[in-house]
């Protein structure tokens, strides 16, 4: 379906019947991670819509956005086999209208910590936004995220908190290569010796998830024992996030429920990954 009216009467039809509506919002290029969002969301759903919208706002670089791949065909068939009712296309001309004025913008930690700080808060603000609209376009009961991308996820549960949107924001796990390398749309630019380097990310938090486990909270060591595994493989990372699961805010401490993140470059690419660890009991 392309057009609002389209996918709005879909849902409408859905509701009067009783019907649960679930969403899962993606820029396509559908891989692994995706598909197990659909499945969980039509577990959890009778009718689930996907949006494929590459969202112009939320890159700062004009040549990432006209690189972004695109294939509706490949990712309506894979959708629809996860379990997808309807794919959602929105022109950029219906999302963004002639005079578009208005931004969600987040404030705070949220956004300008870590992955805001690398990329701009305007990134987030730019997800904020069209989350924003894309619900009120399909006004789904619960929507699906991976926890892969945990600021967006911290993001907008803050967003339906703040603006008080009737959206079940469901984060699912990362879901992870035989070796443990997150699944990306980005890891098919990864050839031979960067594939191999590409683990130490997991690797690094693995190892730091054992060290809390094990009684380690301050965030200096734990930041350590990150960068040292990572440099081992040669590998330097962008940031190494120890932070407020919630608001994203940085911490001296693990004593609450706490991310650690990691982004940096690998040969051709930019990695992200992150687990979400609660704090050892004491
Ligand atoms: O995670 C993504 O693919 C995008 O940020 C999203 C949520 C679809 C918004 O464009």
């Amino acid at each position: 379906m392309r057009s609002v009216p389209e996918v709005r009467a879909a849902v409408a039809g859905v509701r009067r019947s009783g019907g649960r509506v679930g969403f899962v919002p993606t820029m396509g290029a559908l891989h692994t991670g995706h598909l197990s969002l659909i499945q969980r969301a039509a577990a959890d759903s009778d009718f689930v819509v996907v949006s494929v919208f590459v969202n112009p706002t939320q890159f700062n670089d004009a040549a990432d956005l006209a690189a972004y791949p695109r294939d509706e065909e490949r990712d309506v068939a894979l959708a629809a086999k996860a379990g997808a009712h309807v794919v959602f296309t929105p022109a950029v001309e219906d999302v963004y209208p002639d005079g578009f004025a208005t931004t969600v913008r987040i404030e705070g930690t949220l956004t300008e910590t870590f992955e805001g700080a690398a990329r701009g808060p305007e990134h987030f603000w730019g997800v904020a936004t069209v989350v924003s609209k894309l619900f009120a376009m399909v006004g789904p009961d619960a929507a699906y995220f991976g926890q892969k991308d945990a600021q967006q996820c911290a993001v907008v549960k803050r967003l339906v908190t703040d603006l008080n949107l009737p959206v079940e924001i469901v984060v699912c796990p990362t879901v992870r290569e035989d070796d443990g390398l997150a699944m990306s749309s980005r890891n098919v630019h990864l050839r031979g010796s960067d594939r191999e380097r590409a683990v130490a990310l997991v690797e690094a938090l693995d190892a730091a998830e054992a060290a809390v486990r094990s009684g380690m909270t301050d965030a200096g060591e734990l930041r350590e024992i990150v960068t040292k595994l990572m440099a081992a493989r040669d590998l330097t990372a962008d940031y190494v996030a120890i932070a407020d699961a919630d608001t994203m805010a940085p911490l001296e401490r693990v004593d609450r429920r706490t991310v650690i993140a990691v982004a940096g470059p690998v040969g051709p690419v930019r990695l992200i990954d992150n687990i979400v660890i609660d704090p050892p009991p004491v």
